[in-house]
């Protein structure tokens, strides 16, 4: 039996090239479900989206839907949205302050704690244990500078395992904040793409496709990004190991040397924030900050920080995902705040020039899977310029498949687990 289960993968995911079926077999997605979704750390939303008790949230694991709650004591709690007695949502809306869920139903009423308060016509249930009747919890929370995880395993590696070096650009994306804080509250834009979350999660950090792909919003808005996915471009794509990847454009911002650069503009167009930045971290560190810019990071399996967005994946079928997307914002930084709004929408908003075409090639990608032959994907572009940085970690161009490969690499390691 192992060796059949190991002919599988061997056969499925071989070195720089994985087979088209793990994009669309439905079996193969059940078994992801288990193996990643419901096993490695999640991500499932940010503090700031409820910033008062009581504040809640619909947000999800995987396929399945969770509250993300700021109960009255002030804790998060990530509440599994079934009612125990016959599973209906305890909660359809998406956002709001509440101190209880009342099932539509039969009316059983919980506390946003999870613990079950009153069922209705309580003559009927003869002293019910309510104890052991209340909302299920997520077993395992975890919060890194507002961002929160889950781990529906009761056990296995720390969030700060998970994350590794990665934490390295949460850090850098906080620290562009004049207060050292994000917030995530400008509302969510969500695009339903009929494509396999892992198309989606390896375009992230692929640098080979922005050149074409993007090439009319590169042409429009006179931007600068597109030279750091040329062939002679300096930025690289790195691996932090667990599937995290980056592509890293920070060489070629320090050799711009201007600050604010990476946003397509110039500290004197932002005096605000300049002052702010200036005042948190003092001229030098808030120089060197203003110039590497915000990160661009693929957070295994579904968090995605693209410098000024914030996308969250989540699966639907083998064939289909959701991507949920919000413009990043500083805490108490109005100026900026502005144009990271702006530029949002104008990149991925429902008229904008970047996501619809990225969207447009995941659909493409997923319909030519249903042409059989040739039966794999190739991978193996930059493998043999592949090499270490200082820190150990795996670099590469930025235009290279890397990220594909690591996350490959570390998508079979899960697979395999028993
Ligand atoms: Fe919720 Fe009956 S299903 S009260
Ligand atoms: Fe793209």
């Amino acid at each position: 039996m192992e060796t059949n289960h190991r002919k599988q993968w061997d056969d499925l995911i071989q070195p720089g090239m994985v087979h088209g079926s793990l994009y669309h077999d439905e079996m193969i997605f059940k078994e992801e479900v288990e193996k990643i979704w419901f096993r490695t750390w999640v991500y499932v939303g940010h503090e700031s989206e409820v910033p008062n008790k009581n504040d809640f949230v619909t947000k999800s694991i995987g396929p399945m839907p969770v509250l993300m709650v700021r109960n009255r004591r002030g804790d998060i709690d990530l509440l599994l949205n079934r009612c125990p007695h016959r599973g209906n949502a305890v909660c359809v809306q998406e956002k709001g302050n509440r101190t209880s869920f009342t099932c539509p139903y039969h009316s059983w009423t919980f506390s946003n704690d999870g613990t079950l308060m009153n069922y209705a016509f309580p003559e009927g249930y003869n002293g019910a244990d309510k104890s052991k009747l209340g909302l299920s919890k997520v077993p395992r929370v975890a919060i890194y500078r507002g961002f929160v995880f889950a781990s529906m395993a009761l056990d296995g590696p720390t969030l700060g395992e998970h994350l590794g070096g990665a934490v390295r650009t949460l850090d850098q994306a906080c620290d562009n904040s004049p207060t050292g804080e994000l917030n995530l509250s400008a509302g969510f834009l969500r695009h339903r793409t009929r494509a396999n979350w892992k198309f989606i999660l390896e375009n992230e950090c692929d640098g080979y496709h922005p050149a074409f792909v993007h090439s009319s919003i590169f042409s429009v808005s006179d931007s600068a990004i597109g030279s750091l996915y040329g062939a002679d471009a300096v930025a690289v794509t790195r691996s932090f190991g667990n599937g995290h990847t980056e592509v890293d454009p920070r060489p070629e911002f320090r050799r711009r040397n201007e600050p604010m650069s990476w946003f397509g503009t110039t500290a004197e167009k932002l005096p605000d924030y300049v002052a702010q930045m200036n005042s948190t971290y003092g001229e030098q560190r808030a120089r060197q900050i203003m110039i590497d810019g915000m990160p661009h990071v693929m957070i295994f399996p579904n968090l995605f920080i693209a410098e000024i967005q914030i996308f969250v994946i989540q699966p639907v079928s083998a064939t289909e995902s959701i991507q949920h997307v919000t413009a990043i914002q500083f805490k108490d930084s109005p100026e900026i705040n502005r144009r990271l709004r702006q530029q949002t929408m104008g990149s991925v908003g429902p008229a904008g020039f970047l996501l619809a075409d990225d969207t447009e090639m995941y659909e493409r990608n997923q319909r030519g899977l249903e042409i059989r032959s040739p039966e794999y994907l190739y991978l193996k572009r930059g493998e043999h310029r592949e090499r270490r940085d200082e820190d150990g970690l795996l670099v590469g161009h930025s235009t290279d498949d890397l990220p594909s490969r690591e996350i490959w690499k570390h998508y079979r390691s899960l697979m395999e687990a028993h």
